[in-house]
This record gives structure tokens, C-alpha cells and sequence, in this order.
């Protein structure tokens, strides 16, 4: 049978404590309500004696969040214990949590007026943390005490100063690792130890609260709980001073995945994991690393072929848990250089692409193409490439030429041959263009202009001596990613009628060199076919006349 386990969530106190992530007072609040829905137990709200808006956000939290106990911090001085406990008072279900320094380095360094010898310091310690335990008692029965840097305090008198916080009153004895100092088997160790000194073990709860210095905070984390910890302090995408706190996330699902391992099992409601990250990330500025267990981008992403084909067969494969049970995505299958051919006809299929099997092998080989030059696929990108297949595909079954034909099956009267595009921070671009007609000549023309397709355009209207009039020009991303592949229409006017040009390239000059002359080559082929009186052209019907 699995026993309770206490959440403790310190987002808003030692998160916040990141160095750059502070949060505004109604940021928090709505991270104090996520926080609800998630179903933490207690939200450490605040250090209400360090500043007004850290009173406010207590205070307002213990009043406007229902379901978690609230949580307010003060060290063991009677004016932070009177702060903590006035910041909580609107509250119904509130905790005052004290702490002092136990360790030497934190006591050689920081209490010099409180005796001349290690011995009398240490003694001083523990009245002050027993006066600090019972003057909380007056504003809450639900008081915790810390020993701060209990993770290098000496042994013996941690045992001494948390039997007599116990005796004091306390209810929740946290034991923290505060430098990261810790491995996991001395963390055990260590919490074995404290708990094995209580004369009424069963009276308090015993918390972890671990820093990942060394990257151990989870790990040191689920150890103290397999030593005996019933509650756990950690932060949501493990923010925290320095390298941060054991993560929430990391911790619950640990516990639930591998509940194998533990007696007690988190209430959280899990889906709400992602969710709760991302609100965490905006309200701090702090992205979350794409490869963060559990909440990051790519936690649940397949890119290399061998798990696509594992994954699209068996998502057990690959996973050990599901995405959507933690709020993510389900099924995250990323197109890139390293995909299969199962994960793109998969994806095909969803799109709704039937490729039949003889194409296979060119689609692919396309794919891979794009792949290269672009970091991810998306599924605008294989529209779009789908979309280039069919058309050829219908050009070979009509035994129309597939050389680049013209909009009416002729040679194109244009072909851009090469084009180079300098950029200088000091200097108008230059460009230069070679257009081959269908004609055999060959025509270069270099231009400037203020930006680059203004100069590109301008090399190519001397080329094709072509009259016309350029009327529109539109470019829009459509993919994602600073890779993603542009397409650009372009309107040009010749006489009455309007012709227009189309292309796309993950290259945005290209694409617009190419619209400009796919709309001029749509222009020539009119003129050269002027007994004709319309034609249709991206689906538009277009009248000309000479
Ligand atoms: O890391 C630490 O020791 C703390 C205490 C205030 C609990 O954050
Ligand atoms: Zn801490």
C-alpha cells in the first residue's frame, strides 16, 4: 500500500530566488493557481520581511488560492516570524516555515555575537530556533523548521537540534542539502540518521529540499524519500538559487513511473505539468531547455528513424510515459535528416497524401534534400514539396516536357541561369543575374538597389527587356523556424491584364527571383500566344489582348 506524500512547492520562494526570475505579484498569483490545479499540497508563497511585494504576494495567495496550504518563510528572528505570520493571516490553511544555519562554515561565518566557542553557538542555535518554533505556534499549529545546510552540518548536532525542534512544536522537520553538496547515498544516509535520533519518528514529517549543484537534486531527492521522507520541496522546471532546485516534475513522475521503487505516491494531477512549466517560463523569462526531462520541447519528440519506426509500431518502445498524461503533445514524430522513410509516409498519410509505393523512393530522396537544408521539417514544408511532386508527376504521365515548360506547356521564355546577391553593412547590395531566353542568348546585367530584391529585380528587368509593371509583392514564411521556407507572389501588369508569379525557397531572395520570373514568363507566354483569349492560372481565369 502506498503511503502520502507531501508536495512542497517553492517556485515562488526559492525559484524566484534565480538570480533575474523575479515575478510580479499577479504573476504569482496565477502560478499560486496552477499550482491548485496541480494539486500541490503546500506553496511556499513568500519571504514576507524581505520586501513589501513579497507580503503582498503571501497575503494575497492565502486569501485567493483554494486547496494548497500556504506557506510563508521567515529565519528564526521574532520581527520575520511576526511578518510571516501577519502575511498569512487572511489565510484558512496556513504553515510559517523558520530556518537558521546549523553547518560550521554557516556558523563560523555568520554568527559571530552568539558565543565564543563552536559549542556555545551551537546551544545559542538551537534556543533561537526553539523560541523562533514556538512564536509561530502563536499564528499556526502547522510550523516547519530547516536546518539550513544541513546536507555538511555535523551530524551529531543536527540530530540534537531537530529532536528539540521536534520538541518545540514543529511539525514538518526539512532537512536541506542547501549547497547541492550531497550524493545520494549520503543524503540517505543522512536523513536515516535524523530520523533514527527522534524518539517519536511518527510525530513530524521529514522533508527533503535538495539544490543541483552537482545535477544530484532529483536523484538526492527520491533517495531521502527511500530513506523516509514523506515531503519533498522542489520548484516547477527546477529553478532555484544558483543551479537551481530538485524539479518538480522530475520528482512526481519519478515516483509514478517507477512507483516500483517508492511506498508513497504523489496526488498531482499530472497533465497539468506542461502546462504549469510554460507558465512558470513566461512569467520568469527563463526558457526551458528543449531536452528537459518531462516538460521540454523534445521530451516526447522522435527525429532518428529507428525510434520513429519503434515508436509508430509500439510507443512503449520509446517512451516510458505517455506525453499527454504530462500535459505534452502525444505522438512527436520530428521530420528531419535523420527520419526514415516510415516516419515521412506516415506523416504523408495523416496529411493525406496516398503515395503510391513506386514514388517512394524519389519523395524520399526529396525529403532528404529539404532535410539538409533546413533543421526540421514541418508539414507546411512537405505540402509544399508534395505539391512540386504532383506537378511533375503530371507532367511526365501527359508526356508534357518537365524541363521548367512555360504555364501553357511551351519553353519557358526565361530561365534564371545564376544569380548572386553581395551584402556589406556599408554598401547598396549588388547583385547579379544571368537569364537564359528561349531563344539561346544569354544576357548578365548587374544592378543595386536599397534592399536586395530591389536590386535583384531591377538586374532582372534589364535582361528580359520585357515592358511590364511590377504591382504586387508579398512574402510570408510558411514554416517554422528562422529555416523556414518563404513564398512569395508577386503581380505584374502588362497592358490590362495581371500575371502572377509564385515560388518558395527556404532562401527568401531566390524565391523572390523566381516569382518575379515565373509572373514575367506567364507575361511572355501570353504575348507569344495573343490569338488566345484567356487562360487559367493558379486556378484564376485570366483574359489578355494585344
Ligand atoms: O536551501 C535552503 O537551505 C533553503 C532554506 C531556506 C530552506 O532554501
Ligand atoms: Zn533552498
Amino acid at each position: 500500500m502506498s503511503n502520502s506524500i507531501t508536495i512542497f512547492d517553492t517556485t515562488l520562494r526559492d525559484g524566484e530566488q534565480a538570480p533575474g526570475a523575479s515575478m510580479t505579484v499577479p504573476e504569482k498569483v496565477r502560478i499560486a493557481k496552477k499550482l491548485a490545479d496541480l494539486n500541490v499540497d503546500v506553496i511556499e508563497a513568500g519571504f514576507p520581511i524581505s520586501s513589501p511585494t513579497q507580503t503582498a504576494a503571501v497575503a494575497r495567495i492565502a486569501s485567493e488560492v483554494d486547496g494548497p496550504v500556504t506557506c510563508a518563510l521567515a529565519r528564526t528572528k521574532e520581527d520575520d516570524i511576526d511578518a510571516a505570520g501577519e502575511a498569512l493571516e487572511g489565510g484558512t490553511d496556513t504553515r510559517l516555515h523558520t530556518f537558521i544555519a546549523t553547518s560550521d562554515i554557516h556558523i563560523e561565518a555568520k554568527f559571530d555575537t552568539l558565543g565564543d566557542t563552536m559549542a556555545e553557538k551551537r546551544q545559542a542555535i538551537i534556543e533561537r530556533a526553539v523560541r523562533a518554533i514556538e512564536q509561530a505556534l502563536t499564528y499556526t499549529n502547522d510550523v516547519e523548521f530547516s536546518a539550513e545546510d544541513a546536507g555538511r552540518t555535523d551530524r551529531g548536532f543536527l540530530r540534537e537540534i531537530v529532536q528539540a525542534a521536534a520538541e518545540a512544536g514543529a511539525t514538518t522537520i526539512n532537512i536541506p542539502d542547501t549547497t547541492g553538496y550531497c550524493a545520494p547515498s549520503g543524503y540517505a544516509d543522512l536523513l536515516a540518521s535524523v530520523i533514527d535520533g527522534l524518539p517519536a519518528p511518527d510525530a513530524v514529517t521529514l522533508s527533503t529540499h535538495c539544490h543541483d549543484d552537482l545535477g544530484l537534486a532529483t536523484a538526492n531527492t527520491l533517495a531521502g524519500v527511500r530513506a523516509g521522507a514523506r515531503q519533498v520541496e522542489c520548484t516547477i522546471n527546477g529553478i532555484g538559487e544558483r543551479a537551481g532546485n530538485a524539479a518538480l516534475e522530475e520528482i512526481v513522475m519519478a515516483l509514478t513511473v517507477r512507483a516500483d521503487q517508492f511506498d508513497v505516491k504523489p496526488a498531482i494531477h499530472t497533465e497539468y505539468l506542461t502546462p504549469t512549466s510554460q507558465l512558470v517560463s513566461a512569467a520568469t523569462g527563463f526558457p526551458v531547455q528543449p531536452n528537459k526531462a518531462i516538460v521540454g520541447d523534445n521530451a516526447f519528440s522522435h527525429e532518428a528513424g529507428i525510434h520513429q519506426h519503434g515508436v509508430l509500431k509500439e510507443r512503449t518502445t520509446y517512451e516510458i510515459m505517455s506525453a499527454e498524461d504530462v500535459g505534452q503533445e502525444a505522438e512527436q514524430i520530428r521530420l528531419g535528416r535523420h527520419s526514415g522513410r516510415h516516419g515521412l509516409f506516415n506523416r504523408l498519410e495523416a496529411l493525406g497524401y496516398e503515395v503510391p509505393a513506386s514514388h517512394h523512393g524519389e519523395i524520399y530522396q526529396r525529403f532528404l534534400d529539404l532535410a539538409d537544408r533546413k533543421k526540421e521539417v514541418f508539414e507546411e514544408d512537405l505540402e509544399q514539396m508534395m505539391e512540386d511532386f504532383g506537378a511533375e508527376a503530371v507532367k511526365a504521365s501527359t508526356g508534357l516536357p518537365d524541363d521548367g515548360a512555360g504555364p501553357n506547356g511551351d519553353a519557358p521564355a526565361y530561365r534564371l541561369d545564376h544569380l548572386s546577391v553581395q551584402i556589406t553593412t556599408d554598401e547598396d547590395p549588388q547583385v547579379s543575374v544571368r537569364i537564359q531566353r528561349d531563344d539561346g542568348s544569354v544576357r548578365e546585367e548587374n544592378a543595386t538597389g536599397e534592399g536586395p530584391v530591389e536590386a535583384v529585380y531591377r538586374a532582372i528587368d534589364h535582361a528580359v527587356d520585357q515592358p511590364h509593371t511590377l504591382v504586387d509583392f508579398a512574402l510570408q514564411a510558411i514554416s517554422e523556424g528562422a529555416d523556414a521556407q518563404g513564398e512569395v507572389e508577386v503581380h505584374v501588369r502588362y497592358g490590362e491584364n495581371e500575371f502572377v508569379g509564385h515560388a518558395r525557397d527556404t532562401d527568401v531572395v531566390r524565391a523572390s527571383a523566381d516569382a518575379y520570373v515565373d509572373a514575367l514568363n506567364r507575361l511572355a507566354a501570353a504575348r507569344a500566344n495573343a490569338e488566345s483569349v484567356e487562360f487559367v492560372q493558379n486556378g484564376i481565369m485570366h483574359a489578355y489582348g494585344e
